[in-house]
Order: structure tokens, then C-alpha cells, then sequence
């Protein structure tokens, strides 16, 4: 049979491809990427319509309900980069920029700051910031299994800068030499809370790494393991999210810097957005999902 592929920018006939009703659109992917070389498989996106929902790669032309000289419509998504690199980027990014910051430069400081006491919690604050990032670089790299091996190019810069800065940011403060941080007691307390959503986050993410078996792109419904950091799941749907917000509100109240408080805020904000549509997709995906889960923060959002 033959498929009219078209692209979603004004209708344009692309090709026209011969198919098996049972190949699947990854196959056609390599078709088109076989007639036009600049369209690489990773940024083909197919839709049913120009404007509707990106369709998955593995279904089948006879599945989505194409027939004979059907269309189909081809959404070019731009230079893709790795995922991989796109988090090692933007998670080197600011554990470089606040090490660096950390040793008080001249160029932020002046000459003298090097040679300023510094209080114990800026220590303590570089030793969890820096931890954390090389955390997540470790987990990118030996412990998530991402379902989309790229990512459109552009989204990188937007990414990286929002790290790149706001780690900035922070570091000035905490490293000041005017930087007074509150009391012993309030610091220790908020660091107890940060090592522990730090593992809570952990063990998160390694029961996601085993809700999908290595090399598929399988999606299932999150549940509690053995492990009792993961009983989370009972009451939200990503409570990775739900640790990671909890231990930048405990890195605040260690540092009681205004703008940790910020950067805290930022990431909540745009982890709820994202914890909202992955709530909204489990409860579409799955018919007998747990009811009485939250997205992010147990019985309220
Ligand atoms: N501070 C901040 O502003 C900020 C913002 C975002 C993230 N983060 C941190 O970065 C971490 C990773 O972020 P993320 O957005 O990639 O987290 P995520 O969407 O929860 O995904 C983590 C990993 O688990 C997989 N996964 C998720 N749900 C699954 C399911 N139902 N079945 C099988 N596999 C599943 C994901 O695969 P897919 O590729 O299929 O999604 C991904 O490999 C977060 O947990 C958080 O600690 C921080």
C-alpha cells in the first residue's frame, strides 16, 4: 500500500512511501531517512493531523487505522542531541560553577576573600551542592533508563543556563565572605532533612531503573518496593520530584540564603508542571491506577 507522508508546516508532500500494512513507523522513519538524509530518525515525529499528539514509533500503519494512499503527517523536530549529554551538561554545569565559586576568585570576591574565614555551613552547603550534582550525573549515567535516547538541540541552552546560573547564584551567597549563616542547631537539623530526601530521591529513581527492563521503553505503574523510602508511591505519583523539592526547602533552611529559597522555588514550580501531566498520563494510561494518589505533594497537589 502507499502512504502519503506530508509535513505538519504547511502541508508539503514529502514522499509518497510503498509499506506493509504491518511495518511500524520506526520502520518508515528510515525510509524517509534513507530518501532525505537530513531527517535522522530521532527528529521524525509522526501525527494523525498537523497539529494533534506525536505518534509512538513501535505502532503499526494498520494499527493507527492508515489504508491505502492514507496520509500521514511528518512533525520535523529539529537537531537532536543525546540525552546523556544533554544531562551531563547541564548537571556538570553547576557542580563545576559552584566548586569554582566555592574557592572565593578574585574576579567575584577581590583579593583579599581567599584569605577570610569561612563558616562551617559554606562548607557543609559545597559538600551537599556538589554531592547532589554528581549524584544526578552518576544516576544519568548508570542508573536511569530513558525512554528517548535525544532531545531537540534548543532545549539545551534553555536547560543548561537555568542550572549554569542559579548555581552561580547560590554560591556567591553561601561563599561571601559576609555570608552568616543561622544557628548550629537549625543548620544540623535542616541537614539531617537533606540527606534524607537525597536517599529518599535515590531510592526513587533505582525502583523506576526497575520498573523497566533494560532496553525497552516499557511504562508501568510505580509501587512500593521492600525498600520503606519508596512507600512515597502510595501517596504521589512522583515522589522523586517530592524528594528533590524536599531537600532544596531543607538546603534553604540549612543556609537560610534567599536565594537557595529561590532556586528551591523554580524547581518546585516546574517539577509540579511536569508532575501534573505525568499524574494526568497514569490516570489516562492505566485504568485501574491507584486512586487517592496525589502528583507531588501527598493529599494536597
Ligand atoms: N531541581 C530541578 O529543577 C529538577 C528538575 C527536574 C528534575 N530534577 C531531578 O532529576 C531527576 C530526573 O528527572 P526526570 O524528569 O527525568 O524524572 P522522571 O521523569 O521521573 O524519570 C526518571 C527515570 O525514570 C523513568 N521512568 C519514569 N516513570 C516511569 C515508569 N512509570 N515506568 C518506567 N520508567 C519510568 C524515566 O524514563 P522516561 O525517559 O521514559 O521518562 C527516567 O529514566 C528527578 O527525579 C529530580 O531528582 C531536578
Amino acid at each position: 500500500m502507499e502512504i502519503g507522508i506530508l509535513s505538519t508546516t504547511g502541508g508539503k508532500q514529502l514522499a509518497t512511501l510503498t509499506v506493509d500494512p504491518s511495518s511500524s513507523l520506526k520502520e518508515l522513519k528510515t525510509q524517509i531517512h534513507r530518501l532525505k538524509p537530513y531527517l535522522h530518525p530521532g527528529r521524525q515525529e509522526f501525527r494523525l493531523e498537523p497539529r494533534s499528539k506525536g505518534l509512538e514509533e513501535n505502532k503499526t500503519i494498520e494499527s493507527i487505522g492508515l489504508k491505502n494512499h492514507s496520509k500521514l503527517y511528518l512533525k520535523d523536530l529539529g537537531p537532536q542531541i543525546a540525552w546523556k549529554t544533554v544531562f551531563l551538561i547541564e548537571y556538570a554545569g553547576p557542580l563545576i560553577a559552584y566548586a569554582w565559586i566555592y574557592q572565593r576568585p578574585w574576579i567575584f570576591y577581590g583579593e583579599e576573600a581567599v584569605s577570610q574565614p569561612m563558616n562551617d555551613i559554606a562548607h557543609v552547603a559545597a559538600v551537599c551542592w556538589i554531592s547532589h550534582y554528581a549524584k544526578r550525573i552518576l544516576e544519568t549515567l548508570f542508573v536511569h533508563r530513558f525512554s528517548h535516547a535525544t532531545m531537540p538541540l534548543r532545549n539545551l541552552f534553555r536547560n543548561s543556563a537555568y542550572y549554569w546560573i542559579f548555581a552561580a547564584y547560590v554560591a556567591y551567597h553561601i561563599n561571601h565572605p559576609l555570608y552568616t549563616a543561622p544557628c548550629q542547631m537549625q543548620s544540623y537539623i535542616a541537614f539531617g532533612c537533606w540527606t534524607f530526601c537525597e536517599l529518599g530521591n535515590f531510592s526513587i529513581h533505582w525502583a523506576l531503573r526497575n520498573l523497566r527492563p533494560a532496553g525497552s521503553k516499557e511504562r508501568r505503574i510505580p509501587r512500593p518496593t521492600k525498600d520503606p523510602l519508596t512507600y512515597l508511591f502510595n501517596l504521589v505519583s512522583c515522589p522523586n520530584y517530592t524528594y528533590e523539592v524536599g531537600g532544596w526547602v531543607a538546603f534553604t533552611i540549612m543556609t537560610q540564603c534567599l536565594p537557595a529559597g529561590l532556586f528551591a522555588f523554580a524547581g518546585f514550580y516546574q517539577m509540579a508542571v511536569w508532575a501534573l501531566g505525568k499524574h494526568r498520563a497514569y490516570k489516562k494510561d492505566f485504568k485501574d491506577y491507584p486512586r487517592g494518589r496525589k502528583a507531588i505533594i501527598p493529599f494536597v497537589l
